[in-house]
């Protein structure tokens, strides 16, 4: 992968920006890769403040991963903050952007019909990733196989202590989620994984320079032939 170290997580927010303002320019309908969690909020904002520099009424989303049985109504689903974070800021056609359907009653065909509406939309242009401190990316928790699609996943103790801020407390994170596989997301034509933070050293170190192997995830970027990585020092920190 490309590193670039950069020295604000509003930096690679523009950084990101940049990159899809030109990808738009060139591309009417991209299909961008959507993140949710608190790393890629930078970008949306970054995005939103350059809305007047780009036609988005073509482009598509896809976001990488829903809770399983949480409402789609509940502001922590991730429908709920992929509209609020990025469909309502940068003015998106809502009926462009997919979330996984976390809906107990259709679960079983949900990961089957995200990828063929993956694939119907022409693929993902520009993925946007974070990375968990457990080195999952999308919710790829450790030992999850390359070949993966999307499906239904158990969530990590750590991942739901990790993600315990979003709810009232650890026990209200849902046990399950519905994620983008690592061979959904190696099929994405370029990969932009963001880490901010002391906390993401590990992970982005294992990602980037580490062994690759199912314990950590992020490694499978090492796979992809257009990898960039934007982490500020803190995160480069494990780096050689
Ligand atoms: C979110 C996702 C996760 C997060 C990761 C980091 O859609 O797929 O992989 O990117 O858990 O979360 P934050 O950014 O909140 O530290």
């Amino acid at each position: 992968a490309e590193v670039i170290i950069v020295t604000s997580a509003d930096d690679a927010g523009s950084l990101v920006a940049d990159e899809i303002v030109s990808l738009v320019a060139a591309k009417p309908n991209a299909v961008l890769g959507l993140a949710t969690g608190s790393t890629p909020l930078p970008v949306y904002r970054a995005l939103a403040s350059r809305r007047d520099e780009m036609d988005l009424s073509g482009v598509s989303g896809f976001a990488l991963d829903e809770y399983v049985g949480l409402p789609a109504s509940h502001p922590e689903s991730y429908r709920s903050v992929i509209t609020r974070e990025v469909v309502e800021p940068l003015g998106l056609d809502p009926e462009r952007v997919h979330v996984p359907n976390g809906a107990l009653d259709t679960i079983e065909h949900a990961g089957a019909d995200y990828e063929e509406a993956i694939i119907a939309a022409g693929g993902i242009d520009l993925q946007i990733l974070g990375i968990g401190t457990d080195g999952h990316i999308g919710f790829n928790e450790p030992g999850s196989s390359f070949a993966s699609r999307t499906r239904v996943k158990t969530l990590t103790k750590q991942t739901r202590r990790d993600n315990a801020r979003f709810f009232a407390s650890e026990d209200e994170v849902p046990m399950h989620c519905i994620t983008q596989g690592l061979g959904t997301i190696q099929r994405a034509r370029h990969l932009v994984l963001l880490a901010f933070g002391a906390g993401k050293a590990r992970a982005v170190a294992g990602a980037v320079e580490g062994p690759i192997s199912a314990t950590l995830p992020g490694s499978a970027l090492q796979l992809h032939e257009r990898a960039t990585v934007i982490v500020d020092e803190a995160a480069a920190a494990d780096l050689k």
